[in-house]
């Protein structure tokens, strides 16, 4: 008791965490439904509802179900929808043809979606995994994924896609000079209004996986050539490369950039941020979803803390928005205070 007597410092850092009005008054960041994006994913058929194994409390739908499947999602604010095609191995084939449908999954469902709701941005996946034997998001060619082989066909699908409705074609593959090809070709057909959210620092990252398992591609344990997107995906390694990459789309003409993986890749979130002030997205990748969802099922984490207190750090961190499969619960938490 005597030993600080007279002699305290007279700064108290818990006097503004004392009361909860208090640390809301201080608070230095803001998480709100706005900020979330919710990716989902398609499966053929009609009236289809199922789990993705790996990622509990996620569904595949049929597109005749995906207009009902976001309405609360746009009920409780949520800016945007990402989708993801699940498809089936018989139905893919080397060279990934089914990107290139002008009806695919993804243009059957963008145009359920708008005409349902038209307020909801439509995020369309650009690449060509979702539809390879092989799961690359190219096709190969003796044994590479062949640059420009590859976005002439990425070309082809982002325009069938912002026909189809959708108003963010956002290109996952990683190659060279896809965001001047893509925005060039946009711009040739009219499309000037279609915006490009690029995948621009995105890792060959192991925390893939369930996303693997829910679109139906090829996973490691079947399949190890996919170990291997390291020639295209960055190095886990590396920060300054991923400036590189986001000043490049930048560019090129990218409207917003994104970071991939997430939480283990905050450093380059933040540095992307600051260095460029531009449109920052994250990714909370399905790895990352599942590993806290096997941790409460186990009881080891409690689920709302651990899922807000990740996406606050995304927010802390700099991301003007998050793509978390968390969306929905989340906005929930929010509107419930
Ligand atoms: C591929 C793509 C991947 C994801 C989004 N687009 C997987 C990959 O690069 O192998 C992963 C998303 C997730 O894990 O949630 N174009």
């Amino acid at each position: 008791m005597t030993h600080f007597a007279g002699a305290f410092p007279s700064t108290r850092m818990r006097r503004n965490r004392r009361d909860a009005w208090n640390r809301a008054l201080v608070a230095e960041n803001a998480l709100t439904p706005s900020d979330l994006i919710w990716p989902i994913f398609l499966t053929e058929g009609t009236g289809q509802k199922d789990e993705v194994h790996s990622m509990p409390g996620v569904f595949r739908v049929s597109p005749d179900m995906a207009a009902e499947h976001v309405a609360e999602a746009v009920s409780l604010g949520i800016t945007a929808v990402a989708l993801f095609p699940y498809t089936p191995m018989e139905h893919r084939d080397e060279d990934g043809t089914g990107a290139l449908e002008a009806d695919n999954i993804t243009c059957r469902a963008a145009r359920l979606l708008k005409a349902a709701h038209p307020g909801l941005g439509l995020i369309g996946d650009v690449a060509l995994d979702t539809y390879t034997t092989h799961g690359h998001d190219g096709v190969l060619r003796d044994g590479q994924v062949h640059n420009e082989e590859t976005v002439e066909r990425l070309i082809i699908q982002a325009v069938n896609m912002a026909r189809a409705g959708v108003d963010v074609v956002a290109p996952s593959d990683m190659m060279d000079g896809r965001i001047g090809t893509i925005r060039a070709a946009l711009d040739a057909e009219g499309l000037i209004h279609t915006r490009i959210m690029s995948y621009a620092a995105k890792y060959a990252s192991g925390f893939y996986a369930p996303f693997r398992d829910a679109v139906g591609s090829p996973t490691n344990a079947n399949r190890p050539v996919l170990s291997d997107k390291k020639t295209y995906q960055m190095d886990p390694a590396n920060t300054d490369e991923a400036l590189r990459e986001v000043a490049l789309d930048l560019a090129e003409g990218a409207d917003m950039v994104m970071v991939k993986p997430g939480l283990p890749y905050l450093d380059v979130l933040h540095r992307v941020r600051r260095e460029f002030g531009a449109p920052t997205f994250v990714y909370q990748v399905s790895g990352e979803y599942s590993m806290l969802m096997a941790a409460v099922e186990r009881g080891w984490l409690d689920h709302d803390r651990a899922m807000m207190e990740s996406l606050m750090c995304f927010k802390r961190a700099g991301a003007n928005g998050i793509l978390t499969y968390f969306a929905v619960k989340a906005a929930r938490l929010l509107k419930a205070g």
